[in-house]
């Protein structure tokens, strides 16, 4: 039996014929690297689609945000970001020249209830959160009574300034009625008045806009932003002479623009991805069936369900966890990523990490070739997503002609899944085709500063706000 991907040591000495089924897991999570090149290809081409009148399956959505940050912006900006898992509020401030910040935060978890409800609900939620903020840090505007807010909503919007912007569809999961459709600026500002919350919106941004542009303020090679978290994107800056939809708006010809691609959107008409009867599942159950098909083979949010449908069908083949209750396994979505990540890093000879994650967590008394199985699998599922995830930047790289170039990555999953960012790096070393002897020339670099340095630079940027310029709103902020 030839393991090809995983170092098979860690099923060393389970009895070949127990485990010869792997084998056909190995052929569905395995993608070498010709299909790679293959899915890199046929990404490049989808991003440019987007870019055209009658667009494709990724959305290209345009930014407006026309320029990267010089380093001389000065502000104190409030921002908030509003990602998959929660709401972060932060008071920001931005030096001239010194290329540094600080800021205050506070992070509120989003409950389940509020990313499933009603707008009404969620801007609501936001809204008091940021007042309770703007109450404890005393946060007021000298000029004039409502306080400037960057807002990062992390969902794709089509936006035709920078202070507004309709939302395409929810993605992650999210369901809140009556937002699909509706520009969110009115609806939250209309939340705000209803609570008394004196803020405006300056600024509406993407996460992966946000790291772009923080990122870029440190590092003159970063070209892309991206997220790997919960959900999956990137951004880049775009030449406006090859966004053939945005003709009309009259850029300059040598104008560019900030282009947050949305490309876990990618392959929803399904031509080139290596789908498995899982990932059809998890697209089935899904809030939004038939979108976000390559966000969903990668990112966060499901490759802990990955795991859990690939040992409930075990299971019922009788290959796992024989004679034991599986009950709490059933339940979607209660593996998450950070379970995989602590079992990669259990290097222990008798798994005993792993064996503590499913007692403690599911009940779950493993053999250890349960538990050996299990690890080799979350292997296979960790790997595809990396490498998966390097197909994504290797096409907007290759679109750009970015052969040499740094990427800012943030993202918790990113930064602490265990061994992802090499396994991605090993990807783009395939795709390129890179000499041995070569280090890699587009780096995927963690991104330090957060998001809310990207919103706030976007938010000076939008008003001006640069060391010597007189800013009218943002650097008053006290
Ligand atoms: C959203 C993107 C976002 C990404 C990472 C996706 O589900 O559509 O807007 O950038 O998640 O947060």
């Amino acid at each position: 039996m030839s393991f090809l991907r995983y170092p098979a040591d860690v099923l060393t000495g389970i009895p070949e014929e127990r485990i010869q089924f792997l084998k056909q897991y190995e052929d569905w999570f395995t993608i070498e690297a010709p299909a790679l090149r293959k899915i890199t290809d046929h990404f490049e081409q989808e991003l440019g689609k987007g870019l055209t009148e009658e667009g494709g399956n990724i959305p290209m959505n345009v930014t407006w945000i026309t320029d990267f940050p010089t380093g001389c912006e000065q502000a104190r900006v409030l921002t908030m970001d509003m990602g998959g898992t929660n709401l972060r509020v932060c008071h920001v401030k931005l030096e001239p020249n010194r290329r540094d910040f600080e800021h205050t935060q506070r992070k509120f978890k989003l409950p389940g209830e509020v990313k499933t409800g009603t707008g009404e609900q969620l801007w609501e939620f936001v809204a008091d959160r940021l007042k309770s903020f703007i109450d404890d840090h005393q946060i007021q505007n000298s000029i004039s009574e409502k306080v400037p807010v960057a807002f990062t909503f992390s969902f794709p919007v089509h936006q035709t300034g920078i202070k507004s912007g309709v939302l395409q569809r929810w993605t992650k999961d999210f369901n809140v009625a009556g937002v699909e459709g509706h520009d969110v600026v009115p609806q939250l500002t209309a939340a705000f008045e209803r609570k008394q919350v004196p803020a405006r919106i300056e600024a509406l941004i993407n996460d992966t806009t946000g790291t772009l542009l923080a990122s870029r303020y440190f590092d003159p090679h970063i070209q892309v932003g991206s997220i790997f978290s919960t959900g999956c994107n990137a951004a880049y800056m775009e030449k406006c002479s090859n966004i053939p939809k945005m003709r009309d708006e009259g850029f300059a010809e040598n104008a560019k623009v900030i282009i947050n691609t949305e490309y876990g959107a990618f392959d929803n008409d399904r031509k080139v991805l290596p789908l498995t009867s899982f990932d059809r599942d998890i697209d089935r159950k899904s809030a939004r069936p038939g979108t976000q098909i390559y966000e969903k083979m990668v990112a966060g949010l499901y490759i802990g369900e990955m795991l859990r449908l690939v040992l409930l069908a075990l299971h019922e083949e009788g290959r796992l966890f024989c004679d034991q209750d599986i009950s709490p396994l059933k339940r979607e979505h209660c593996i998450e990523a950070a379970f995989l990540s602590a079992a990669e890093t259990d290097t222990s000879e008798d798994l005993k990490g792993l064996r503590k994650e499913f007692e403690d967590y599911f009940a779950l008394s493993p053999t250890l070739d349960d538990l050996k199985i299990c690890r080799y699998l979350i292997g296979l599922i960790g790997i595809r997503a990396a490498r998966l995830y390097a197909c994504g930047i290797a096409a907007v790289c290759k679109k750009t002609d970015s052969f040499r170039c740094h990427v800012g990555v943030d993202g918790a999953v990113f930064k602490k899944y265990c061994g992802f960012k090499a396994r991605a790096s090993q990807a783009l070393r395939e795709i390129f085709d890179w000499p041995e002897d070569e280090f890699d020339l587009i780096c995927l670099n963690p991104s330090e500063s957060g998001s809310a340095v990207g919103a706030a630079l976007a938010a000076a940027m939008s008003m001006g706000c640069e060391a010597g310029k007189r800013s009218s709103k943002l650097a008053c902020i006290v």
